[in-house]
């Protein structure tokens, strides 16, 4: 531990179970000494997981669906309240697609639902961020964070309407982290992460074999969900103050790979 955010305070979207990306950024702010506020869906709240976290972490819990403007903002107001001050980082990790949910193949989508996962997905990034400069709720220097996924740039077929969803969430970081920047220094990135287990990640099709592929692919291997945490924080912290409007890949060097050995020979 080297206390890296003491002081700092924030807002950690979409822990849902012990496997979440955010849960382990949560734990791992928590012992670098940040304060923060635990949100997510209503309904994912029955679950009540994150009750367990928010106990460990001694951080209260602000429900709010990423795609009502109504919630974010009171989420907004009541982060500042119960933090006493405004926001350093903010976490958004966030991903539902209701197409790979039910099955549907890419070229049978339904229009209701690929609409649904870019709201949820993409443009709650946009909400979140609109909220925040309305009610100029981020100090300067302050760091958001959105994860991603190579699906973006590269096809993944079974990724389906959920790489759409992620070529919007990273062209929103990028314009948004203009004009925010531009306003009051505050950077906007996102994380491209490797493929994790946890229950977006093993929801896709074909999971497991797109996992060990892309794990005998990448020089490193896959990064965990651990790992994700740690690169988070790094991107939370002032050591990386001048880093804005960047897709930063955290995949152990899977993202510049062409082919491999072991990939050849199917070891
Ligand atoms: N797991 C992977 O392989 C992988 C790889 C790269 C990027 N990512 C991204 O990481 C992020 C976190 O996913 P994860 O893998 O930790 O899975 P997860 O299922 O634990 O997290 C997804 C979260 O999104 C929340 N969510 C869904 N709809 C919401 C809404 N309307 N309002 C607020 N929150 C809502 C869920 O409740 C859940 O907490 C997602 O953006 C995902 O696309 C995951």
């Amino acid at each position: 531990m080297s206390n890296l955010l003491t002081g700092k305070k924030g807002i950690i979207f979409g822990a849902l179970d012990e496997q979440s990306i955010a849960w382990k950024v949560a734990e791992r702010a928590s012992e670098e000494g940040a304060q923060f506020v635990l949100t997510n869906a209503p309904i994912a709240m029955r679950m009540g997981e994150i009750n367990k976290l928010a106990e460990k972490c001694k951080a209260q819990i602000v429900p709010a669906d990423a795609t009502s403007d109504e919630d974010l903002n009171n989420l907004i107001t009541k982060s500042q309240e119960i933090l006493g001050g405004k926001i350093d980082f903010i976490l958004h990790s966030i991903g539902m697609s209701p197409n790979v949910r039910k099955s549907r193949p890419y070229a049978d989508l339904n229009y209701d639902f690929f609409h649904k996962t870019i709201d949820v997905s993409a443009m709650s990034l946009h909400r979140v961020l609109q909220a925040a400069s309305k009610q100029d709720a981020i100090n300067e220097w302050g760091s958001v964070v959105a994860l991603t996924y190579i699906a973006a740039q590269r096809t993944f077929p079974d990724y389906s309407d959920m790489a759409e969803a992620k070529a919007m969430l990273e062209s929103i970081a990028r314009s948004f982290g203009y004009h925010y920047g531009k306003a009051k220094n505050v950077r906007v990135n996102t994380i491209s992460q490797s493929p994790t287990w946890t229950t977006a990640g093993s929801g896709v099709p074909g999971f497991k074999e797109f996992f060990n592929y892309a794990d005998t692919m990448a020089p490193l291997g896959n990064a965990s969900a651990l790992d994700c945490a740690n690169y988070c924080l790094a991107m939370f912290s002032d050591y990386t103050k001048m880093v804005t409007m960047q897709n930063l890949f955290h995949d152990g060097g899977f993202s510049n790979m062409g082919i491999n050995a072991s990939m050849i020979k199917g070891e």
